[in-house]
Parts: structure tokens; C-alpha cells; sequence
């Protein structure tokens, strides 16, 4: 495959609001198709608008939008968390029962406060030390029936059951089993972002499992508080925080900080790795430099690899956010625009990595870009939390799947990338075969 593929929508909750009664409706069915629009000539659009209207600033139905997306203009709207607030606290406190966690913060005390302990929790060291030597050892136990029959369903099958039992350990929260846990965090991933258009049905199916996923974790930290001692994970370090009386690490602030770890680093690595084997198992050039370097354990050319693919079907389109004080971007240039307080802000990211004045030969795929080039894991204060476990374990899956040999899709429907029939942005199957 040579041409970028449709991506998902975008993450990004916390939706325009509109004017009210039918008004409100249309504006939202207008909203929705011309978002549906989007996404079918999304890199097509984003190419003209790079090179016409880089700032598009539109008022349509009572509210001023904005899409930013040349390079330079996305990072410096990622980079003025308090101009550009993030979209997902009214989301987060559906979930979190009115609190909320430092995804839906602006640059705050308590963002920096929460970002911190919960960084002391999960130490940037051992994601090489822990994460990477536990991802591999996972993926080969749940490779080992699939090596039998020469097929396996890179989403489902293997990426889901991997990242929920790796992370289930690490965080200290398995769920009641990988299905339910997986598919809870995904309903609230789905719910947090990619109802963009704040659909009241969404509210009232997130409610229930917002509820049952609270209620584990409060039993969860119930029972380890019996437990003391015995277990290396993310929870004991938060019980150990609260013991030394760190700030912010209240039961139920433990409790919220862990869910949002959950709906973040579940369902998001069973979305990354099938997109990414989606374009490389077009390109057989690169497909076979890539098992070339898998099968020489060169995990750092791996990494190159696979990163590189996702640049052509990242997660998301772009970020969102709402604009809480007039900004001039990019200004003293000639593209300037000012964006104005209450217009709801798309930074795509997506487009910002084909932008060819800082992204060189963007069309062409060139492992071995330099890392700022990418913004898989979004960029400026909110970066994911979980950005240095994703640089291992997502090249970890992926060398396990590249070192099979003859490896290419499934023949039939099973070897095309199918979404889940609800939000439409969750792969549910990609299956490859090989030997
Ligand atoms: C393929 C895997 C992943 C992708 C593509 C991804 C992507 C992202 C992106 C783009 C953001 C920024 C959101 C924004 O600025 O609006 C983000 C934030 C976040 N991610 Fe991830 N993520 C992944 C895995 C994880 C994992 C494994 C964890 C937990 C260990 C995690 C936890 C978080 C948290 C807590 C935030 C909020 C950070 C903040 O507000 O400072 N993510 N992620």
C-alpha cells in the first residue's frame, strides 16, 4: 500500500456546544456528516488545507471552529494547555462520579501533583527494565496455539489479550477476567473519545460501566489494603504514597487515577498494532526489512519500522480542544490566524506528520525518522503517561509477529482490518497467516 488509509475519528470528547431544541439536532447531523466527510478525504484535506487555509477558523451553527495543521501550528496549540484546555472533564466526571484526573486538567497544581505521584508509581526505568521483558514473555505464551495452526488475529486474539494481561499485573487491576476488563475500558475509551458529538445514548451505556469499573477498583484497593506487602505493582506503590502521607492519594483519588490508566493503556495498543500491520502488510519492501530486523532482534530498527507504518494510520486524526482565551497562532507569519476564545480546536496531528516543512519526503515511508517528527503519543503537557512503555512494548508484539515466517494477510475478510460496529474505531480483527 502506498497511500495513507482512513483513520479512525478522533479521540477528543467534551463536543461543541450547540445552539438548543432542533437547531441543535441539525447542527449535529450537519456536524457529524461533514466529520464523516472528513474522515473518507482526510489526508486529501488535509494536504489542500495545509497548503491553503493552514488556520481554518469557521463559525457554522452558533460555534467557531477551528482546524490547525501544519506542523509548527499543532505543537504550539499543544503547547498552551491553558489556552487550549483539554475536552474530557465533563466525560471524566460522568465516570468519576463529578472528580476529576490529570488528563482533564489544565496546568494546574493538582495536574502536576497527580502526573507526579502516579510517575513515582510507574518509574520511567522500568519500562525497559519490567514492561519490555514482560511483554515478550506474554506474547509468546499467547502466540503458542497460534504458531500451531499458522493464523492469528493480531487484535483480539493477540494484542487485546497481551496489553490487558501485561497491564492487568503491572497496574495491580486485572478485572474479573481479560474480557471484561477489556471490553469496559473500551466502552469508556469509546465514550471519553469518540463521542465527539456528545450523544445522550453514549452517556447512559458509559454510566453502567463507569459504575461496575469503580466498583472494582474500590474493592480491588479494599482487598490489597488486607494485603499489604506482597504484590510489585502500580496499586501497592499508591497505598505506599498514602501511607507517607503524599498528597492526592486519597482511596478514591487512587481509585480514579487507576481507571484512567486502565481506559488508557488497554484499549489503545489493540488499535495501534493492527492499523500499523494494516500498511505494512501492503509494502512488501518494507514488510521484509522489518522481519529482517525482527529476526536479527534489532529492536531498535523494529521500533523504526513500526512507528513509521503507524505514521500512515495513527490512532487519531488529531486532538481536541477548546480555545479559553483569543490566541493569534503562528503569529508574525503570513498564515496567522486568531482563534477565539470558545472555538472548539482540532490540532491534527495526523496531518502535522505530513507536513513536508518539517517531516522530509512525508509521502515516502523512511524508517529512521528522528522521534520529535512523530506525535503518535500527542505532544506538550498532556504527552501520555504511558509514551516510554509504548516505545517498547508496541515494537515487542509487533518483532513477535514479524519474525513468522511467509507472513501475509489471511485470505478473505479475516485479512482485512474490521472495526467494531459501535464507534467504528476499534479494530476487532486483522488476522495474518504464515509458515
Ligand atoms: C498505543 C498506545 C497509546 C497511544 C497511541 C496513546 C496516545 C495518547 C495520546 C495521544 C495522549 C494525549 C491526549 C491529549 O493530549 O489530548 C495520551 C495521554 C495519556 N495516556 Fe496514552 N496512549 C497509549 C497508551 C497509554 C498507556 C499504556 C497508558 C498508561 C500506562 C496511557 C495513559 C495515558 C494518560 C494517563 C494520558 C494523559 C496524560 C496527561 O494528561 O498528561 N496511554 N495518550
Amino acid at each position: 500500500m502506498t497511500t495513507p488509509r482512513r483513520g479512525p475519528p478522533g479521540r477528543g470528547a467534551g463536543a461543541p456546544q450547540h445552539g438548543q431544541g432542533s437547531t441543535m439536532a441539525e447542527t449535529r447531523s450537519t456536524g457529524a456528516k461533514i466529520f464523516d466527510w472528513l474522515k473518507s478525504k482526510m489526508d486529501t484535506a488535509f494536504l489542500i488545507l495545509r497548503n491553503t487555509l493552514p488556520i481554518l477558523v469557521v463559525r457554522f451553527g452558533g460555534r467557531t471552529y477551528a482546524l490547525v495543521t501544519r506542523f509548527d501550528d499543532v505543537q504550539e496549540v499543544l503547547q498552551r494547555p491553558n489556552v487550549f484546555n483539554v475536552t474530557y472533564a465533563p466525560k471524566i466526571a460522568v465516570i468519576m462520579q463529578g472528580d476529576n484526573i490529570f488528563l482533564g486538567m489544565r496546568d494546574e497544581p493538582d495536574f502536576t501533583r497527580d502526573k507526579t505521584t502516579m510517575r513515582m508509581a510507574a518509574p520511567r526505568a522500568e519500562a525497559v527494565a519490567r514492561v519490555k521483558p514482560e511483554t515478550a514473555r506474554i506474547t509468546a505464551e499467547v502466540m503458542q496455539p497460534a504458531l500451531q495452526r499458522g493464523r492469528v488475529d493480531l487484535a483480539m486474539e493477540l494484542t487485546q489479550e497481551v496489553t490487558t494481561r501485561l497491564f492487568g499485573a503491572y497496574f495491580g487491576t486485572p478485572g474479573a477476567s481479560v474480557k471484561e476488563i477489556s471490553d469496559q475500558a473500551r466502552s469508556l475509551f469509546g465514550y471519553m473519545f469518540a463521542d465527539l458529538f456528545d450523544d445522550p445514548d453514549r452517556k447512559t451505556a458509559a454510566e453502567p460501566v463507569a459504575e461496575a469499573m469503580r466498583c472494582y477498583l474500590e474493592a480491588a484497593i479494599a482487598a490489597r489494603k488486607k494485603d499489604r506487602g506482597r504484590h510489585d505493582d502500580i496499586l501497592e506503590r499508591c497505598l505506599q504514597l498514602q501511607d507517607g502521607g503524599a498528597p492526592g492519594m486519597s482511596d478514591r483519588q487512587i481509585r480514579n487515577n487507576l481507571i484512567g490508566l486502565i481506559v488508557g493503556a488497554l484499549p489503545q495498543p489493540p488499535m495501534v498494532i493492527p492499523q500499523l500491520f494494516d500498511v505494512l502488510l501492503d509494502r512488501k519492501k518494507e514488510l521484509a526489512e522489518a522481519q529482517a530486523a525482527a529476526r536479527a532482534d534489532d529492536d531498535a530498527a523494529v521500533s523504526r519500522y513500526v512507528f513509521e507504518a503507524s505514521r500512515f494510520f495513527p490512532l487519531t486524526p488529531g486532538l481536541f480542544r477548546n480555545c479559553e482565551e483569543s490566541y493569534r497562532v503562528a503569529a508574525g507569519t503570513l498564515r496567522a490566524r486568531t482563534i477565539p476564545k470558545g472555538a472548539f480546536v482540532m490540532a491534527a496531528t495526523r496531518s502535522a506528520m505530513f507536513d513536508g516543512r518539517r517531516v522530509a519526503n512525508p509521502r515516502r515511508f523512511v524508517p529512521g525518522r528522528p522521534d520529535y517528527q512523530y506525535m503518535h503519543f500527542g505532544y506538550g503537557m498532556h504527552e501520555c503517561f504511558g509514551l516510554y512503555m509504548n516505545r517498547v512494548m508496541i515494537p515487542e508484539i509487533c518483532k513477535a509477529v514479524l519474525k513468522l515466517p511467509d507472513l501475509r494477510r489471511a485470505r478473505g475478510a479475516d485479512g482485512t482490518l474490521r472495526m467494531d460496529e459501535d464507534f467504528g474505531i476499534f479494530p476487532m480483527n486483522l488476522t495474518v497467516e504464515f509458515g
